[in-house]
């Protein structure tokens, strides 16, 4: 009997779906929540405004869009299926790879692999009978989103319940997991520091704690004196060497003390360099006003205390021939050569002595082509005298951006040619009477990860700027760790900095905004950074910080995962296409974990002990929490926001 009824049962409740069952467009619904990592979501045409076309074939109606690209669509269990056909634009301007991915509730139901200019469309046809969320993904295939024009043609739901709607990303609220820093002296920063025997030495010791303080120092060598009140010590060292000394702190409320090993020889940066740069900030506004605010409100709020030290101007500080602001218009170089500051720089030496007399270092940009690339004078046939001219004013870091450079080497992308100038200049250098940081900006061509270092850099870009893949912050991340075996002390991968907070607006008049980063995006981005020991630099702006900004900023925690002196890149372990684990170990003989969520729902991702070489039952920590979590047993597992790290160090 019941074998008999079910069936019937069944097939007249889906034609009773069937028969109310509509189709729904893609290209009707509102898409003005669709993400794409370029240009506005098009309704039937493509990205470039055309027909839309793949491989060759004509479509009437679907969505053009751009890689990286996401429709989150609310269901609420209201459509049966999702058909398309799926591909690269035939107007794409040259040669794109895409991903298109479609995914219900967390769980992928098709994919397309990785498709090319002139592809045939592929077609989608997934049942959503039950599904409340889908995402309609679009990925670069790895290597960028140049071209990535991507369509979803005739792209429609067959729904017999609720509509579907295309949804913003979820809200979060900025939550601060970080407890306040108490008022009794906690010293940061890192336990190992270089210098060149000889040259000027200044260190501010980085300290938290209610203020005034006294500062001591055990084991100082000859020829540095600290100043108690302020914590800085300055001098110079003769003797090449390692001194081990105690750094203390006292106050009211306690007393702090912390291991520092000063080894005076050759190598400088023996961790990655911690500042702020002015770029994605205030690109062509800077000023010396503005460089000295940076100066002062790295101190006072608190971002000195933790590690936070290069006060660093980068392009548009010198004259060029064409530029919208006047006062940055004038000649280029005076009649011996040396290159002229704008007149927003009045004097640099000045604006280099205020940094220093906070007990910060000051850094300067230039590039080895005739121009810049926001067309400022550059350092092509001048590099010897600027070199000269950057320690005379008391510059402490050169970035050095490839830009025009281009033009000199005459799309020579040879080893010899890419090295060339960095050598040049790298040599120049270290010739100089100060330490100054080489950082190599030429965005990762020729593998510049894998001889940096013989050219005197301590740092290279590895990719190009973030400010225009800041939707991508996982991928950059992942890429820049495949360069791992060359992170070590001295020697640092720089995937660029850290926009978190108010960020910068390229524009004529523009003013810093609320950086595109959800909270969550924002504490990955940092937990990141530290676990790559990846240069830490913040480019945002200074003025406006707020107390979640700081937050993500300044957890010395955190931060002494970056700073750790075994200058170890994090390993990645992947688990699935969403989640990925990355282990870093630390001098300690702990490892920093990284549970890792690049989907786009929140996940479960567990951090097998085995998998990441631990043994027995070690002490998990939660960083940003600072908060003990107990001892584990073979696995550490935990939720993971959307875009998320869970940041633990486990011993
Ligand atoms: C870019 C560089 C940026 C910034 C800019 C200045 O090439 O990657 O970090 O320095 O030039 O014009």
């Amino acid at each position: 009997m019941r074998t008999r009824t079910f069936p019937v049962a069944l097939l007249l409740a889906s034609l009773s779906t069937v028969s109310a069952a509509e189709t729904v467009w893609l290209d009707t619904l509102d898409l003005s929540q669709m993400t794409q990592g370029w240009g506005t979501p098009q309704t039937n045409r493509s990205i470039r405004e055309l027909p839309l076309s793949i491989g060759g074939r004509k479509f009437e109606r679907g969505v053009g869009t751009h890689a990286t690209s996401l429709a989150r669509i609310g269901l609420g269990g209201g459509s049966e299926r999702f058909r398309a056909f799926v591909g690269v634009d035939d107007n794409a301007n040259g040669a794109a790879t895409i991903t298109f991915k479609v995914m219900a509730d967390g769980r992928t139901l098709w994919q397309s692999g990785v498709m090319k200019s002139g592809d045939p469309a592929r077609e989608v046809d997934v049942d959503l009978r039950g599904v409340n969320t889908l995402l309609l993904q679009v990925g670069d295939a790895g290597d960028g989103i140049s071209f990535d024009h991507a369509n979803w043609a005739e792209a429609r739901f067959i729904v017999s319940g609720a509509r579907p709607q295309i949804a913003a990303v979820p809200q979060e609220a900025a939550v601060i997991l970080t407890p306040k820093p108490g008022p009794a002296p906690r010293i940061n920063g890192p336990t190992v520091y270089g210098c060149r025997p000889g040259n000027p030495f200044l260190y501010r010791i980085p300290t938290q704690g209610e203020r005034p303080m006294t500062f001591s120092v055990s084991g100082m060598p000859r020829g540095l004196t600290l100043d108690s009140a302020a914590g800085i010590i300055t001098g110079a060292i003769a003797e090449r060497g390692e001194y081990r000394l105690t750094l203390r702190a006292k106050n009211r409320h306690g007393r702090s003390s912390r291991p520092f090993k000063i080894v005076c020889g050759d190598t400088l940066s023996l961790t990655p360099s911690m500042g702020w740069n002015h770029w994605y900030a205030h690109y062509d506004r800077i000023t010396d006003a503005m460089m000295r605010e940076a100066a002062d409100i790295l101190v006072s709020s608190g971002m000195a205390d933790v590690g936070y030290q290069y006060v660093s101007i980068d392009d548009c500080w010198m004259n060029a021939a064409k530029q919208r602001d006047p006062m940055r218009v004038g000649p280029l170089r005076d009649e011996r050569g040396n290159i002229l500051p704008n007149k927003h720089f009045p004097d640099m030496k000045a604006l280099t002595d205020y940094i220093h007399a906070k007990g910060l270092k000051a850094g300067i940009y230039t590039s080895p082509g005739p121009r810049t690339c926001a067309g400022f004078a550059g350092s092509h046939q001048h590099e010897a005298q600027d070199a000269k001219q950057f320690a005379d004013w008391g510059f402490d870091l050169l970035k050095y951006d490839w830009c025009s450079y281009g033009e000199i080497a005459k799309g020579d992308k040879s080893p010899d040619a890419l090295k060339k100038p960095y050598r040049l200049m790298g040599d120049l250098l270290k010739k100089q009477n100060r330490d100054i940081l080489f950082n190599l900006c030429q965005y990762g061509m020729g593998n510049v990860w894998e001889w940096g270092a013989e050219v005197g850099g301590q740092s290279w870009r590895t990719s190009g700027d973030l400010g225009f893949e800041l939707n991508n912050l996982f991928n950059v991340a992942l890429k820049n760790a495949e360069h791992r075996a060359w992170s070590r002390p001295g020697s640092w991968n720089d995937p660029d900095y850290i926009q978190v907070g108010y960020i910068g607006n390229a524009r004529v008049g523009g003013l810093p905004a609320p950086c595109p980063l959800t909270p969550t995006e924002q504490y990955s981005f940092m937990s990141l950074w530290c676990l790559m020991a990846s240069p830490l630099f913040y480019s945002g702006d200074l003025t406006q910080l707020d107390e979640f900004t700081l937050n993500v900023l300044c957890n010395p925690e955190v931060i002494e995962v970056n700073q750790d002196p075994l200058g170890q890149c994090a390993r990645v372990i992947e688990l699935d296409e969403s989640t990925f684990i990355m282990v870093k170990d630390l001098a300690d003989g702990a490892k920093a974990v990284g549970l890792c969520n690049r989907g786009e729902m929140e996940s479960t991702v567990t951090a097998r002990w085995a998998d990441l070489g631990i043994k027995g039952r070690p002490r998990v920590r939660d960083l940003w929490r600072q908060k003990d979590l107990g001892r584990f047993a073979s696995e550490f597992k935990t939720s993971v926001a959307r875009h998320g790290v869970v940041l633990v160090r486990v011993k």
